[in-house]
């Protein structure tokens, strides 16, 4: 199996993969590894690895002059599904925002397409994925772009799973592997963990518990996924539900 990971930050899960790759207990070759900035330093994970990388620099296309003589009805399509690319901002700006973030997907699917990756997985990939892109590589109803999220979802989405779990005053926490969709966190289901939360406990020891658990519930994951042994199905009402 063929991995692209895309990340902004750190890398540990990255590294977690990587460290698997090499023991030999990960059947996934890791053929790229891309970030939307070009100081995360799991972009250094990979390079000491001698993976290839590459940058597409979001901060610069969100502030520049949207890619011109784009499809209008791409973006309109895009601004119809992704409701959440569009909270409170003027319909000229959600355009503006799409168009703009189209031209960075644009960058960023012929990055990841020169590698050839069967599966993309997010790790702390920081930047919404528009329909645009998803639609590139969910092709005949398959998904193939992963994200592992740092709570028990449907609880807690966004950026902070850790911090709202914490501050909850949840007894467990979780995290949870899925498949990325066209809303936030909402894609389907493949594997939750959960690990206990103590008394004691801050923030950050809460932290460390979840990410070691990610590392190996993301491995496990694309171990599934290299032996075919995932499948998504209609679920009750009208939700694609996973099957291992
Ligand atoms: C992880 O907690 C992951 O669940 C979330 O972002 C964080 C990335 O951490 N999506 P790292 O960069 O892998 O250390």
């Amino acid at each position: 199996l063929r991995i692209a990971v895309l990340l902004s930050g750190g890398g540990t899960n990255l590294q977690a993969l990587i460290d698997r790759m090499n023991d030999g207990s990960l059947k996934a070759r890791i053929v790229c590894v891309g970030s939307d900035r070009a100081d995360a330093y799991g972009l250094e994970r990979a390079r000491m690895a001698g993976i290839p990388t590459f940058v597409v620099d979001y901060a610069r296309h969100m502030t520049s002059e949207p890619t011109p003589a784009l499809d209008e009805a791409l973006v309109g399509q895009v601004l119809g599904r992704q409701r959440i690319l569009s909270p409170g901002v003027s319909p000229e700006e959600a355009r503006a925002r799409i168009q703009r973030l189209i031209g960075a997907e644009r960058e960023l699917m012929a990055q990841l397409d020169a590698h050839q990756p069967d599966i993309i997985c997010l790790a702390g990939f920081m930047r919404l994925l528009t329909p645009h892109f998803l639609d590139h590589y969910n092709t005949s109803g398959a998904f193939r772009v992963v994200n592992i999220h740092p709570a028990l979802l449907p609880a807690f989405p966004g950026r902070h799973g850790y911090r709202d779990t914490f501050r909850y005053g949840c007894k467990w926490g979780g995290v949870t592997v899925h498949f990325v969709d066209e809303g936030e966190d909402s894609g389907p289901v493949i594997a939750q963990g959960v690990y206990p939360i103590f008394d004691e406990d801050d923030e950050r020891t809460v932290q460390n518990r979840g990410l070691h658990l990610e590392y190996k519930i993301y491995a496990q994951v694309i171990n599934w996924i290299a032996d075919g042994r995932v499948r998504v199905e209609p679920g009750p009402g009208s939700r694609p539900r996973v099957r291992i």
